[in-house]
């Protein structure tokens, strides 16, 4: 009988006879995979859980009150060969959501290694392994990031696209924040669209998404497996790690509101964000599952609201929310973020008959919310 190592492995035990159909979520115990286990298990689906309980994300690396009782928890790294040996000796898997990853856009310049093992190695280990053991699952869902356009495509006073490079450290020092035109010029960035949008990666972070999709979209060409790809804008709400400092800009502007502190707005406060709640990438998740691509298909569709937010508005609504003094603009920057960013929906909407609820603000309070009753505010 195949079990698994681990105080947190949860993996039903069964004999080969009793190979069962399931479900796998890899960083199944994280943010949105604890969203998305409920709608899984609705569905009468066996849902399994790969994850490992990253201490960044899973301080004291407790399996999450939010992962429902009936989701199977292995706590494994996806880079674990053997690990993926015994989960696929117990599990037949119809379906896979790839969530696993490491998430820390500015950590991912200095830690490049890590995030490149667990996004990019991870993702080929898994792969191997559905190979291995004969199963090709019946749809690869994969969430990907808009970090994978990097800066995107700008429209300059001519009313020409040009999609400009990363910003430089040296551009960024001079506080010269706004791409311009070819000629100089005026600009404006365009909502990225996987249609049309070239990727043009601008983090390290951005580059191991993008590796993800490529080496999925090369092995699912070969094995003629089904894959969606997803690529998320910056997803807040309830459940959303708030111990984790590298991600999660709304969660951490709430906490420090909470507490009566200023807020650091970077740049000139006029970073542009498409904050999508995680309702609403949760129901864009089962769209997707609801409505698989065609055999041997691969789409990539955005998923945001299409509404964008400045990082100083966002602040500002914050602040007021907890009587906390005005955002204070300080002109400090991060290497590898990008300037804009805000999808165009038009295609996911249409392709997968979903529609995005939730607005800045109400989605806001309701993050607030959770907060408090989770004693996080101060
Ligand atoms: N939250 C966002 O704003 C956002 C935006 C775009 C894309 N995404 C993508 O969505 C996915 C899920 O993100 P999330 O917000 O739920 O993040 P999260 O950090 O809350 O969850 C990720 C989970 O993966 C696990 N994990 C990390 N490395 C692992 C490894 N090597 N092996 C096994 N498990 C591992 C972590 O323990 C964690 O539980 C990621 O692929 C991320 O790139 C998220």
């Amino acid at each position: 009988m195949p079990g698994c190592g681990g105080s947190a492995c949860s993996l039903r035990p069964v004999n080969s006879e009793q190979l069962s159909p399931g479900v796998i979520v890899t960083g199944g115990a994280g943010f949105i995979g604890c969203a998305l286990s409920p709608g899984l298990l609705e569905r009468g689906s066996r849902v399994v859980a790969v994850d490992s309980l990253l201490e960044q994300v899973h301080p004291g690396q407790q399996r999450p009150e939010a992962l429902p009782d009936g989701v199977e928890l292995v706590t494994a790294d996806v880079t674990d060969a053997a690990a993926w040996d015994r989960i696929l000796e117990s599990v037949r898997p119809e379906l896979v959501v790839h969530l696993a990853a490491e998430t820390g856009t500015g950590q991912s310049l200095t830690e490049s290694t890590r995030h490149a093992m667990s996004n990019v190695v991870g993702t080929t280990t898994m792969l191997d392994a559905f190979v291995r053991h004969d199963v090709l699952p019946g749809h690869v869902v994969l969430t990907s990031s808009r970090a994978v356009y990097g800066e995107g495509a700008w429209l300059d006073a001519e009313g020409n696209v040009f999609n400009p490079p990363p910003r430089s450290h040296a551009q960024l020092e001079r506080g010269d924040w706004d791409h311009r035109g070819p000629g100089g010029g005026a600009a404006v960035a365009r909502p990225t669209d996987a249609a049309t949008t070239q990727p043009n990666p601008a983090s390290v972070y951005g580059s191991t998404k993008l590796a993800q999709e490529l080496i999925l979209g090369n092995w699912a060409d070969a094995f003629s497996v089904p894959v969606s790809v997803l690529r998320l804008q910056n997803v807040y709400g309830p459940g959303q790690s708030p111990h984790n400092p590298y991600t999660g800009i709304v969660t951490l502007f709430h906490r420090l509101a909470s507490r009566g502190e200023t807020l650091d707005v970077y740049e000139d406060g006029l970073i542009g964000r498409d904050f999508v709640h995680i309702d609403d990438v949760v129901s864009a998740l089962h769209a997707c599952i609801e409505r698989p691509p065609a055999a041997e298909e691969h789409r990539t569709l955005d998923v945001g609201t299409g509404a964008v937010t400045t990082i100083l508005d966002a602040a500002q609504m914050i602040a007021q929310m907890y009587d906390a003094p005005m955002p204070q603009i300080s002109g400090k920057f991060r290497d590898g973020d990008v300037r804009h960013a805000v999808a165009d929906v038009s295609r996911t909407r249409a392709d997968l008959g979903w529609e995005p609820r939730w607005s800045f603000e109400g989605g806001s309070a309701d993050l607030s919310t959770w907060l408090r009753k989770g004693g996080f505010l101060g």
